[in-house]
């Protein structure tokens, strides 16, 4: 863990939501590739625990990641979400990102082939 949260400085950085002074959620940017021309471009990793879900924090989280990217000169945010996560996409699309299309069976799931879906937001 302190690897990968020494890898998520600057660019690519991890915003921690609290409320009362309690860690509630977290959410980062990631490389989306080391190619050059895609440097501009940052994959989305959020997660907010359980008993938080639904507060908006999700939401408020989104927000100030996005507005770090922007600072950071990422102009694009893409993301890769199972198709069934009805929560994932809830949020995503209420916060303005579209559906780019379907992976099929690019992952593995408890053993079995799984569909991702792929979505983007132009910041
Ligand atoms: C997905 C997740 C990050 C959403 O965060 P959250 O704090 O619960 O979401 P918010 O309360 O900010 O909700 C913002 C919007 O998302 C949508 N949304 C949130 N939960 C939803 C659900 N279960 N189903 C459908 N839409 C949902 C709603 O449109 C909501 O806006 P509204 O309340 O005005 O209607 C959270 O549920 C989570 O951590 N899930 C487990 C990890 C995960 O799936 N991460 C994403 C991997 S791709």
């Amino acid at each position: 863990m302190k690897q990968w949260f020494l890898n998520h400085e600057q660019r690519y950085c991890v915003l921690v939501a609290k409320i009362s002074n309690q860690i509630c959620g977290w959410a980062s940017l990631n490389p989306y590739s080391h190619r050059r021309a895609y440097q501009g471009v940052a994959d989305l990793s959020i997660y907010i625990h359980r008993e938080y879900r639904g507060k908006g924090v999700g939401k408020q989280l989104l927000l100030h990641l996005e507005a770090a990217a922007r600072q950071n000169g990422i102009y694009k945010i893409v993301l890769f979400t199972f198709p069934f996560n009805q929560g994932g996409q809830g949020l995503y699309r209420k916060s303005g990102y579209r559906e780019v299309g379907i992976f099929e069976k690019q992952g593995i799931l408890d053993g079995n082939p799984i569909d991702v879906m792929i979505m983007e937001k132009l910041l």
